[in-house]
Formats: structure tokens, sequence, C-alpha cells
């Protein structure tokens, strides 16, 4: 491929990310996310917009003097304060960028800048070649194009450019672009801008009308060669073009599209749980590529295509996003038999042909009751058939913990084996939960890694009852646990044994299976 094909990535996260509602980033937040997205090997990160107070300056410029590879780039108005705070914050990083923008629709002009075409067209001159003074990465950006005079843009634009610019960011602001017609605007700055070959074009969708990650690749299609977007397609009101779509529609559809990026896919995952974290807000189930539904199949025709090949129903590798985790199946009204026997063989459970009928309808009845029927409602119905020969291998007789906010959590937890035998162990973890499980792993000794951890409340009051459910992974199988209790840590502790019991019980039958 030429390196004309490649498309730059340009995270703002961190900054138009920031700007969602309820989002408020620390400087460690900041930098955690930076050393998520050098790892991603996205090209550029806009780390803040340096002037909008201190505390974003010195996490801009503790990004550039932290994190090495990406393009470091801060946000300005296009007013000196704003530029030389952009340079004061990111003149330390290794590849520094200064982003000018400055509003280009009538009604930006009017109510905002109280100015007219005149006076913003030398601003632009006058902004760019300021920030072109200190760094010879100047990206502009003519704030809600998409709604603004195209043949103003294309002056702007010239301008700029003849200033300095080396990126310039087409912004639809509102998220109000067709695809279609945002495309046709993309291309057209090829044959109205003189010199636009001089620079990068860009572009950066809004998600307004839901069409943020559409527009961005009619972007692509029409000769756009840098893509701005966030982790999660959080930012302003509805949000960024969401990067991983972006992403994944450059690479699935490499056929189409003729180009193609520097990511390592297999961090998507992993940055999308960070951002989701770090931003507390949860990325909805549906969501493309990163929700939890993404890539689980629920009714009987899908799971029975899955299970007999993946892409009958999958367009991407789930691990090719760092999904390692094989949650497809889910069982649900609609799944079938197929379904149901490939979970009963994950557990290691295996059920003879004339219970299975019997299992089949009593699993459809409990399906038609609940939204998922997990591990534990396929327990109840096996032992309740006389099916499930499930011997805990371990159980909990007790378990202390000691917390409070001026020392380290502790845990000490007395297991018994199946003969009997009595453990004690204790550990310090990174919280109580953390404790617990790392008590019991000190005794159990069966490598797993905790993935979920959910509590609610399932009775009302000071004397509520907490359950926990729990899903540990081992050897990308997936195993979930659940207890209830007045004390959520004991229920903790138990939901963990009896996950850790399924897989102790699926290793069993493994092993004794392959003899
Ligand atoms: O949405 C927008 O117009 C922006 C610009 C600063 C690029 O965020």
């Amino acid at each position: 491929m030429s390196a004309s094909d490649k498309i730059y990535i340009f995270d703002t996260t961190l900054r138009d990310g920031e700007q969602s509602a309820g989002i408020g980033f620390t400087k460690e937040d900041k930098l955690q996310i930076a050393h998520t997205l050098r790892k991603l090997n996205v090209d550029i990160i806009e780390a803040g917009f340096p002037a909008s107070s201190k505390g974003d300056l010195d996490a801009v410029s503790a990004i550039a003097r932290e994190i090495k590879g990406p393009v470091i780039c801060g946000l300005a108005r296009a007013n000196d304060n704003d530029i030389d705070a952009v340079w004061e914050a990111v003149k330390l990083a290794e590849s520094p960028r200064i982003h000018v923008f400055l509003s280009s629709s009538d009604i930006h002009m009017a109510q905002q800048l109280k100015k007219n075409k005149e006076d913003v067209l030398a601003m632009a001159r006058y902004s760019v070649s300021r920030a072109a003074k200190y760094c010879s990465d100047v990206e502009f950006s003519p704030m809600d194009a998409t709604r603004s005079d195209h043949e103003f843009v294309y002056q702007l634009v010239q301008a700029a450019i003849e200033e300095g610019a080396t990126t310039i960011n087409i912004p639809d602001t509102v998220g109000y672009a067709i695809p279609e017609e945002f495309g046709n605007f993309i291309g057209s700055l090829k044959n109205k801008v003189k010199d636009i070959h001089k620079a990068r074009i860009s572009v950066h969708c809004q998600n307004d009308l839901g069409m943020a990650t559409a527009n961005s690749i009619a972007g692509i299609m029409a000769g756009a060669r840098q893509i701005e977007g966030t982790i999660n397609g959080i930012g302003e009101r509805a949000g960024n073009a969401s990067l991983e779509e972006v992403i994944m529609a450059i690479s699935t559809r490499k056929d189409l599209m003729k180009v193609h990026t520097e990511i390592n896919t297999e961090e998507i995952f992993p940055s999308s749980k960070l951002v989701e974290r770090l931003s507390g807000m949860l990325v909805q189930s549906n969501k493309a590529i990163v929700g939890k539904n993404a890539f689980r199949h629920s009714s009987g025709i899908h799971q029975d295509g899955v299970l007999k090949m993946r892409e009958t129903y999958e367009i991407i590798d789930p691990k090719n996003i760092g999904l390692n985790d094989d949650q497809s199946i889910v069982l649900t009204k609609v799944s079938g038999r197929h379904g149901l026997k490939a979970r009963l063989d994950d557990l290691g459970i295996s059920i003879n042909e004339d219970d299975f009928d019997q299992i089949f309808s009593a699993f459809k009845e409990v399906a038609d009751r609940k939204d998922e029927v997990d591990d534990r409602d396929l327990e109840v119905i096996l032992s309740e058939l006389g099916n499930l020969d499930f011997e805990e291998q371990w159980s909990l007789e007790s378990v202390q913990v000691s917390t409070g906010d001026n020392q380290k959590p502790t845990a000490s937890v007395e297991l018994k084996d199946s003969e009997g035998n009595l453990y004690n162990d204790a550990a310090n973890g990174d919280g109580p939960i953390d404790s617990i499980c790392k008590a019991i792993n000190r005794i159990v000794k069966v490598e797993n890694q905790l993935t979920e951890y959910r509590v609610k409340s399932v009775t009302e009051g000071i004397d509520a009852q907490g359950e926990v459910s729990v899903r540990v992974v081992a050897n990308k199988q997936s195993f979930a646990g659940n207890a209830a209790h007045t004390d959520i840590l004991v229920a903790s502790a138990r939901a963990y044994m009896n996950a850790l019991n399924k897989l102790i019980i699926y290793n069993m039958r493994r092993s004794h299976e392959e003899g």
C-alpha cells in the first residue's frame, strides 16, 4: 500500500471527550488514558485545551513530556493567550501540534464572535501565523464548517494554508451533515482551494443525528486522510465519531476503501474499558464494536450458525479488538438446542440424548421468565432434574475482612476441601474484594482472572440482601458465580467460590476426557 493510503487517527478523548456533560478527568486519569492511546498507536493525541484552566495546562504538559510516539496537540481559540498557552503546554513534546479553531458560520460569527467575514479572515491569518512561528505542525479548523457559506470556508482554508497550516480540519460541529452531502463538501476542497495539496485534510464529526461514523467514512472516501474522534464516542451532546467504529470499518471494508490505519486493534477493547471506567460513562450494550452485546448471539438460528462457523454472523473476529474471553453464546428464550448444548459442554457437563429433551424444555420455561439464563440457572435446572453431579470442590467456612481509609484491606478466609480438610490463609489487596480473592487464591491455587464484579440489592431496607455476580476467566473460558447475603463481602466471597468451583470442575472434566 502506498503512504497516501494511511488514515491518520486523531484522538480527542482528552479534549472533546472531556467536554461531555458530567466528565472531568484528573491529570492522572489523562495520563493513564494517554498511555493507553499510545499503546493503541493513535497518530495524534489532542490532550486538552490548555487555556481553559491551569489544571488542564499542567495535564497537557505532563502528557507532552511523558508520552513518546504520537503527536501531542492542544486546542486554541484564535487569540494570543490561547495559542501561547498551547505552546507552553506542548513545547516539550517529541512532536508538538497547535490546533487553532475559529467559527465560520453566519450564525456563530454574528451571535458569538460579533464579527463579519473580513474580520474572521484576518483573525484566521493572524492566529495561524502566530502558531506557525512556534511550531511547524499547525492544524486549522473553521468551526461549524458544514453550516457555513462554503465559498467562505474555501477562502479561510486557503488563507490558513498560506499562513502555515499543515492540517485542515473540517468540523461538522453540530452533527448536521448527511454523508453524501458531507463527502461532496470534502471532495470540493480539492477543486476550490488552490493550495489544498499542501495540507492534510481532516474531518471531525459530531453525532447529533447518529451520523458521525458514516460522515467520517464519507470524508475518507472523498479524500480526507485524518479522522478525529474519541474512544467510545464520548463528547459534547451526543458525542463524537467513535474511533473504534471508524477504525474497524476501515479494516473490515479495506476491499472497498483501499486505506489503512496503523492502529493496534487488539488494544481497542482495553482502551474502551479504561475510558468507560475513568469517564464514568457506561457503554451501551448494543454499541457497535465495544458494547457488551456486540459479539453475543441469542437466537437459535444465529447460535447454530456461529457454532458451525463464526463468520456466518460475525464480520469481525472479536480477538482482533482484544476481546479474548468467549461470551458469544447467550442463552435466552430464543436460543436453540445447539446453543444450550454448547454452553453445557463449555461447563464440562455432558448430558445423554434422552435427558437432553427434558433439560431443554425446563430451560425454555426458565428462559420465558428471564432475560438471560446464566450458569447458575442451568445449575438449578440440572440439579432439580437430578442431572447435576456438582460436588463443590471447595467451600467457604468463614471470611473476615479488615478495612478502612487508613489501612490496607486484609482478608482472612477458611476453606474446606471436598474431603473435609480445613485451610486458612490471609492476603492484602487493593480493596476488600481484591483481598478476599487473593486470600482464596492462595489456598485454591487455580489460575484465573476476575473480569466482572456486580453487586445489587435484592431486598430493601437496612438489612437488604446484596446479590453479587462475578465472572472469572481462565484459558478463554468464562464462569459465572453468584451469591446473596446481607453482608456483601460474604456474598462476594461466596460468589467467587461459586465461579471457582465451576472452573475447577471444568478443568477436572477436561483432563478426565483427555485421559
Ligand atoms: O466540534 C468542533 O467544531 C470542534 C473543533 C474545535 C474542531 O471541536
